[in-house]
């Protein structure tokens, strides 16, 4: 379809407009005959250090229009931990109830990684990270804050609606003519015994309106090991907030690293946001030394929500031709600076 799309973009701070510009190059190289008006949001640290502001909530009414976000870093040393993340990227996260934290783990040709006997058909796998509560509801807080008596409060909050439409949507997800029908849940049911004993009765539950999907299930701190010495077995993973947020900077390390796992935040039924799962790089600011392939990928996700998959494809078949060129995919490591690799894709992308 040939669409005129209002895609909202999040520059944000340190190394994320370096990789959104790159992605935005290779957006103008696929796009075709369809539209994009980008909508620029200034949000991030130096907004905030500016005006004290984070993400108003005018603002989030205003991404609430939009067909989709494209979102770079945001976090800054200058600021404190937690203003940024809370106020800004969980606030949108929540805001907007993306309530599917979609984080696919591949290994593209030519990537080497630390995993020296994974072959590179090993790693083919998605997390599906639930994205709206858990312990990141913020739920919880402080009894006699600063004395020997201090308590601290932190609550994981899962709900039957919020487990289920996670469950459901990995169980639709492995139902998907390019997976392989076996959906896991990683949970810690062996001690989380309330929380994780919902997570199993809902997957228990659906595994009955998808009778051909395989289910598994492994604790959290197995499938640590599992990932490292046999990805295979995983084809579509269900977790957690909190255990999606852990096993996922594993999984980036299994394909190749921080500077090519890309991640969506998704509202099936609203707007979805897109970005580089890494962060800002604030030591690699400007030199042209970060890898752009997470925010390309966060990109083609972007393109594969909006429906516009022939697009989405070119941007994949960019990403490859790209990675079997490039030397690492680590920053500083490419073989070629941030906007070189972009013309790779670019290039991989036109053929
Ligand atoms: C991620 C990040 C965020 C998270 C932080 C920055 C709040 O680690 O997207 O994985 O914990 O979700
Ligand atoms: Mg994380």
């Amino acid at each position: 379809m040939t669409g005129g799309y209002r895609v909202g973009v999040i520059r944000g701070d340190g190394t994320g407009p370096e990789v959104v510009a790159e992605g935005l190059k290779v957006l103008e190289a696929v796009r075709g005959e369809a539209a994009f008006d980008l909508v620029e949001f200034d949000l991030g640290a130096e907004r905030y250090l500016r005006t004290g502001d984070t993400l108003p909530d005018d603002e989030l009414e205003q991404l609430r229009e939009l067909d989709a976000v494209f979102l770079g870093a945001v976090g800054d040393p200058r600021v404190k931990p937690g203003v940024l993340e809370r106020d800004l990227l969980l606030k949108a996260r929540f805001g907007l109830d993306q309530y599917v934290n979609l984080r696919p783990i591949v290994r593209y040709p030519g990537v080497e990684t630390l995993v020296p006997s994974h072959t590179e058909d090993d790693v083919n796998m998605v997390v599906v990270r639930e994205n709206s509560e858990g312990l990141y509801s913020g739920a919880g807080g402080f009894h006699r804050k600063g004395t020997e008596h201090e308590v601290a409060v932190q609550e994981s909050i899962n709900t039957r609606h919020g487990v289920e439409r996670i469950v459901r949507y990995a169980f639709e997800l492995a139902m998907k003519p390019h997976r392989r029908r076996k959906l896991t849940l990683v949970h810690k049911t062996n001690v989380l015994t309330f929380a994780g004993d919902l997570y199993q009765r809902v997957v228990d539950e659906l595994a009955k309106e998808f009778p051909d999907v395989e289910t598994d299930y492994v604790h959290v701190d197995a499938a640590c090991i599992y990932l490292l010495d046999s990805p295979g077995r995983f084809d579509v993973i269900v977790t957690d907030n909190m255990f999606g947020d852990i096993i996922t900077d594993l999984g980036a390390m299994i394909q190749g690293g921080l500077g090519i796992a890309a991640g969506g935040n998704l509202n099936p039924e609203g707007v979805s946001m897109f970005e580089p799962i890494g962060g800002t790089a604030p030591s690699e600011v400007g030199k042209g030394t970060i890898n752009p392939l997470a925010a390309i990928g966060a990109l083609e996700m972007l393109l594969r929500q909006l429906g516009e998959t022939d697009q989405a494809e070119r941007v994949d078949r960019g990403i490859r031709a790209a990675t079997q060129r490039m030397k690492s995919m680590r920053a500083g490591e490419m073989g070629f600076t941030t906007a070189e690799v972009g013309d790779l894709v670019v290039d991989g992308a036109s053929t």
